[in-house]
């Protein structure tokens, strides 16, 4: 069973693992070995992620039945998204679909105006079918390898 809860210290040893992981088998679906190579290139610690998600951002992440992250997500207090990263064992499951349901509520809750990302091929695909929209394309160079992604956005309330 899947249990959705707030990031914990003693988990940014597995984020980094989890971000590896789903770049490294997630991103070649989409992307070319040169991307995905500069792509986990960008991974974070385990410090790091202990900084970022202590960072008062909204860090979620879902649980097995063991107590291990299988994915995990956040939001910061703009609704901007930094973090959506599965497990390639539960990719494709469901299971991100919970997190973000999570996301959103507790977003909702704290009455964020819209959730907005720089979403993968991956993500993006994931995000459409949670409601959101592309905004544009973004294509730019990381250490002179041109990748892209998208700006997407969805509005949680009307805004004032
Ligand atoms: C983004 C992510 C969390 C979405 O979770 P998910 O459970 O894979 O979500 P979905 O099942 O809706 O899959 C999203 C897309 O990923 C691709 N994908 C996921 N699993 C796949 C698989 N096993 N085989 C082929 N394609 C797959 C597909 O393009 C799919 O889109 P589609 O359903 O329109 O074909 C996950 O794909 C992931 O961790 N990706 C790598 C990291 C990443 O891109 N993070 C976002 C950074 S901005």
């Amino acid at each position: 069973m899947i249990t959705i809860r707030p990031f914990r210290d003693e988990d940014a040893q597995t984020l980094s693992a989890i971000y590896r992981r789903a770049v490294q088998e997630l991103g070649p679906k989409k992307y070319g070995s040169e991307q995905v190579a500069v792509w986990a290139g960008l991974e974070p610690s385990p410090a790091r992620f202990t900084e970022i998600m202590n960072d008062g951002r909204c860090g979620l992440v879902a649980v097995d039945d063991s107590d291990q992250v299988v994915a995990f997500g956040d939001f910061e207090r703009d609704g901007h998204i930094g973090f959506l990263y599965a497990s390639p064992d539960v990719a494709g499951t469901g299971v991100v679909a919970t997190l973000y349901a999570a996301l959103e509520a507790k977003a909702k809750s704290q009455d964020v105006g819209k959730l907005y990302s720089e979403a993968s091929e991956l993500a993006k695909s994931f995000l459409l079918k949670q409601g959101f929209t592309v905004v544009e394309r973004r294509d730019f160079e990381v250490n002179g390898v041109p990748i892209h992604n998208f700006a997407v956005e969805k509005r949680l309330r009307a805004p004032r």
